[in-house]
């Protein structure tokens, strides 16, 4: 989770609903569970520190990454190159449908680099994720933690 996801829960509540990261977190960890994968929630308002755990995810034990890259979705290149110089998978996440919301929303870096992209369905949009990455890792070759 990216820049601003802290806030869930009080930011823009008409938007982004009222749960909170920890509470959303916490259901990750269950939805992981019902499929069969142990899942690690993080959040940072740093693009660096988004970018340095992608380059390490692999390396540290992870299969796959359910991205909320926030406002970074609209602008980050070295976010997209981050997400295409690895092989680990990862699905493209948001809360909110950024397509019915402003011109600048409708546009993302990172999309075309990721596996697949989820949008509009608030927290569910996450099980959504979890789902579809462990079905695509269940389907194809896993590449192993390294
Ligand atoms: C968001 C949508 C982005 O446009 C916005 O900047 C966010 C949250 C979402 O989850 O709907 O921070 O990624």
């Amino acid at each position: 989770n990216g820049p601003n996801l802290n806030l869930l829960g009080t930011r823009e509540p008409d938007i982004y609903g009222t749960m909170t990261l920890e509470a959303l977190s916490a259901k990750c960890e269950l939805w992981g569970k019902d499929v069969g994968f142990g899942t690690t929630s993080r959040q940072s308002n740093s693009e660096s520190q988004l970018i340095d755990w992608i380059h390490r995810a692999q390396k540290d034990g992870f299969y796959g990454v359910i991205l909320n890259a926030g406002g970074l979705t609209h602008t980050s290149v070295a976010l997209r190159d981050a997400i295409a110089g690895v092989a680990i998978p990862i699905v493209e996440v948001h809360l909110s449908n950024v397509h019915s919301r402003e011109p600048f929303r409708h546009q993302s870096t990172i999309a075309g680099v990721c596996l697949g992209s989820i949008a509009g369905f608030g927290p569910i949009g996450y099980q959504a994720a979890i789902l579809c990455l462990s079905q695509h890792l269940n389907d194809n070759q896993l590449e192993a933690p390294i």
